[in-house]
């Protein structure tokens, strides 16, 4: 994709497939999408989808799939106990990542249920580079800690640094040192760290990782959700991997890891979930969780449909031509952004394209959840559906008050292969637009809040009538327009 040149200049990513079944789309009128917010209680989570026009929520079991894909679900070999999808997922596991063990679950989520419930103890600390919000809500409900080891670049929003999803080992050491390693369940790293706009770790910083974990005895749990775009980053920034395969990166950070588990809504462009391993006692411990929560261990409550889709895309996850697709895209988005000076997360990571709300909306705090005030303008303004990812999606703290995130983003999520070029200017144009008119967003609270996880379903309401404001300016600038 990125070798194609232009005549012209203007560089473009050119994308490699074409498009051969589509989905007709829906863009209702300004004043019907302010309606459908509150319908939502102005969470972008419980719109329907019939009344979004771009859904960039999230990527997760939403891309995509390719012909090969979809062809492979018709060999799919339904049985409960020893089918053939089973050994041909697990044997392409084995392929890619050297790992011999597979527990299939029905998806990420479920892995770290798995993995939390017997390897957090009360009291333990899991230190990582970054937590995602099941994983965090997982490790908590077993009694443990998560600590965040990043490095200091990590949340400097307008960075040039090609790995903020490092762990800073001298942090992990003073830490191991600190509460002693008998206190501490196992180490965790994510690909693409979610939570910090899909930034990537270098290879050459999980083998750090690694060598520490050696010296202390403790175990190294890979979170392999979003590993196709790190992937394609280690082979874009990290110099000394400039000459290696996709396939020989993924071999090398799994030799890395104890335990490798993912969401296949993310990586495998399908859906389920799994947990790998080479060590036959960790397999031991968790197959009987997996019977247990999950399924019997040929399938782990996923269709075997789908995991012969997973089967196909983890092999076409190793072709760098398809999983450019996503950070190219994103990298676009990133940069129109900036020439209509919308701050935006930079360097541009996987995942999506990341707004920074705190700095969009400078005028609300951050008890007012500006980047879910954001996300719900972005829609009226738009009808483009994106994600909160801030202060909304923290959990408060056991007093009840709030824990207040570090960053305030709104995720415009890529799902990869899904949107044309033309749709992405719309959004960059109407996002702009919103930009200009910004003083005109206003705060929510919560009138309905779970205690768990509380940004996928919570209810909220403006703080004023802000989103009938900013549907009149809207109609005073774009006319008739939907
Ligand atoms: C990094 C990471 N870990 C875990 C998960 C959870 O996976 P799932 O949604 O399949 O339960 C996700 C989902 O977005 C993720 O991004």
């Amino acid at each position: 994709m990125t070798n194609i040149k232009f005549f012209y200049g203007n560089e473009v990513p050119l994308e490699m497939h074409k498009v051969r079944i589509v989905q007709k789309l829906n863009l209702l009128p300004v004043e019907e999408r302010v309606e459908k917010m509150k319908e939502a209680g102005f969470n972008t989570f419980l719109l329907q989808n019939r009344d979004v026009f771009m859904d960039m929520l999230t990527d997760s079991g939403v891309n995509a799939m390719s012909d090969k894909q979809q062809a492979a679900m018709l060999q799919a070999d339904d049985s409960y106990a020893g089918s053939e999808t089973f050994n041909r997922l697990r044997a392409k596991l084995e392929e890619i990542f050297g790992m011999k063990y597979f527990l299939p679950t029905h998806q990420g989520r479920a892995a770290e249920n798995v993995i939390a419930s017997a390897y957090v103890k009360k009291g333990q600390i899991i230190p990582m580079n970054y937590h995602f919000t099941t994983t965090k809500a997982h490790i908590t409900v077993n009694g443990g800690k998560v600590e965040e080891i990043f490095i200091d670049e990590a949340l400097n929003l307008t960075s040039t640094h090609p790995f903020k999803g490092n762990i800073d080992t001298e942090k992990l050491k003073k830490l191991i040192d600190t509460h002693g390693a008998e206190n501490i369940g196992y180490v965790r790293m994510e690909a693409g760290t979610n939570l910090i706009g899909g930034q990537p770790h270098s290879l050459e910083n999980l083998q750090e990782v690694r060598n520490i974990c050696d010296q202390y005895g403790l175990m190294l749990v890979y979170d392999a959700s979003l590993l196709q775009d790190n992937l394609h980053f280690i082979k874009e920034r990290e110099t000394a991997c400039q000459n290696m395969s996709i396939r020989e990166i993924a071999k090398e950070i799994a030799k890395q890891c104890d335990i490798i588990y993912f969401s296949a809504r993310k990586l495998g462009a399908a859906r389920g979930g799994g947990i790998i391993t080479n060590d036959k006692n960790i397999y031991m411990e968790l197959r009987e969780y997996i019977t247990l929560y999950e399924g019997f261990l040929t399938y782990g409550g996923m269709s075997v449909r789908e995991m012969e889709a997973i089967a196909v895309g983890l092999e076409e996850t190793m072709d760098e031509e398809v999983i450019n697709q996503g950070p190219n895209f994103i990298k676009y988005m990133t940069e129109q952004f900036q020439k209509k000076g919308v701050p935006v997360v930079t360097p541009p990571g996987g995942l999506g394209c990341h707004i920074n709300a705190m700095e969009f909306v400078d005028h609300l705090k951050q008890n007012e959840y500006p980047a879910g005030a954001l996300a719900a303008a972005i829609y009226i303004a738009s009808g483009v559906r994106g994600m909160e990812r801030g202060t909304m999606s923290e959990q408060r703290n056991e007093d009840g008050t709030e824990t207040f995130a570090h960053m305030e983003l709104v995720r415009l999520a890529m799902p990869r292969r899904v949107f044309t070029l033309s749709q992405i200017n719309y959004a960059v144009d109407r996002i702009a637009w919103l930009y200009e008119n910004r003083h005109l967003i206003g705060g929510l609270r919560f009138v309905e809040e779970p205690k768990v996880l509380r940004f996928f379903f919570g209810r909220l309401e403006p703080t004023c009538d802000w989103p009938e404001k900013l549907a009149e300016a809207f109609r005073r600038d774009f006319g008739d327009s939907l």
